[in-house]
């Protein structure tokens, strides 16, 4: 039988609630597919942060590096500040292991209604391909003149030909595996430097793809083109910090973060890659166990299919939608009064 091994990072808050509901799910498919998932827990966490000093020991990224794939709650709690429980873990982990990709489907999933009135699920499928290692996340600055009226501080970007080249690429080669449409997130009117060449990389690449076909939009404007014309977009490709602040508003507008599964994933498979929600460990419920599991069993298929097990995955997939379509266990986010451990285990019931 194969086994995968699997590392598992709950986190804080919700985190903790939500990965317990995807290994309940994961175990059960890997069950009926005849497959072994082999769990090693890690309690990296603000937690930890608060007894120790560290978010995880000095060798985390190593004794990461033995595994198959990573599923990863959420990083963040207060008590601590948001930037460095987010760099003594989450990514430092990305940037380790090069996930340079951030994928990010969204659906619109059966029973589940947009905000957007009237939108079906074919003009809600798109995928967000965010770049996940450089850009504008960067330690470069510094905060000067502290307690003087011209106190200021100076937060750098940093792009890089092969980083952005490879984010592009990828997103291409995703087109022609869907809708052949591409669209690039830029910002080239304000910022002067890292937009002009982030859309001269992108116009490179795609002259080695004529057919598909490649369009780049103002990241202002592509957000209210995602609300009122979703259905002129496929691909979008952004860096960093567009692609994070897109991914929310398209988690928004197919029925909220709940829903948004992500893999932080390394292209060439010589690390592992990661998997996760895109919300965070969302502090107001943390603890009231109404957490939706959904995005985070979701992120635990995109997993399943990234080790090969595309069957499982699908399965998985399958489940959530019929238990949403249901809706008789759906959690308070989707109007319903269900818990998060009631979701879970209704999904994993219903895995056929
Ligand atoms: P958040 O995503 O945690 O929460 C935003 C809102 O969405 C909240 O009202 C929350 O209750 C709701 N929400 C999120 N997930 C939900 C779910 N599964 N079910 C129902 N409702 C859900 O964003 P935030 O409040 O900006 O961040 C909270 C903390 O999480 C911060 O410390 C932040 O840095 C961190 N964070 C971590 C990650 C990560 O580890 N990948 C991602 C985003 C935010
Ligand atoms: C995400 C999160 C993180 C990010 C934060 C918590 C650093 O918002 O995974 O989307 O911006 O990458
Ligand atoms: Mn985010």
């Amino acid at each position: 039988m194969k086994i995968h091994r699997i590392a598992s990072i709950p986190g804080d808050g919700i985190g903790v609630d939500v990965t317990a509901e995807a290994r309940k799910v994961l175990d059960r498919a890997a069950e009926r597919h005849g497959f072994g998932l082999e769990w090693t827990e890690f309690d990296w966490s603000c937690e930890r942060y608060t007894r120790t000093g560290s978010m995880m020991p000095p060798d985390g990224i190593e004794r990461l590096s033995a595994f198959d794939g990573i599923l990863l709650g959420a990083v963040g709690f207060p008590g601590v500040p948001d930037h460095v429980s987010l760099w003594g873990l989450l990514i430092p982990v990305r940037r380790a292991f090069a996930q340079y990709v951030n994928l990010r489907p969204v659906r619109l999933l059966p029973g589940v209604e947009s905000p957007l009135a009237g939108r079906t699920a074919e003009e809600l499928e798109m995928v967000i391909v965010r770049e996940n290692s450089e850009g504008e996340y960067s330690a470069i600055g510094g905060r000067h003149n502290a307690g003087q009226p011209g106190e200021f501080a100076i937060q750098e970007s940093v792009f890089t030909r092969v980083g952005v080249e490879r984010v592009v690429r990828f997103a291409f080669e995703l087109a022609g595996e869907r809708s052949g449409r591409v669209c690039s997130a830029t910002k080239s009117n304000g910022l002067i430097h890292s937009m002009p060449f982030w859309d001269e990389i992108f116009a490179e690449v795609a002259a080695g793809y004529p057919d598909i076909y490649s369009e780049q939009c103002h990241v202002d404007a592509l957000a209210a083109r995602m609300v009122q014309h979703p259905e002129r977009l496929d691909v979008v490709v952004g860096s960093n910090l567009f692609g994070d602040v897109l991914s929310d508003l398209a988690a928004a507008v197919t029925g909220g973060l709940g829903l948004a599964p992500s893999g932080n994933v390394n292209p060439p498979g010589d690390h592992p890659s990661m998997f996760e929600a895109v919300h965070g460990s969302a502090p107001d419920i943390a603890g009231k166990g109404i957490a939706n599991p959904v995005a985070q069993v979701l992120a635990g298929a995109m997993m399943l299919e990234h080790l090969g097990e595309a069957e499982a995955a699908r399965a998985v997939d399958r489940a959530v939608s019929d238990v949403l379509a249901e809706r008789s266990a759906v959690t308070p986010d989707l109007g319903g009064s269900g818990t998060t451990a009631a979701l879970g285990s209704a999904i994993a019931a219903a895995l056929r």
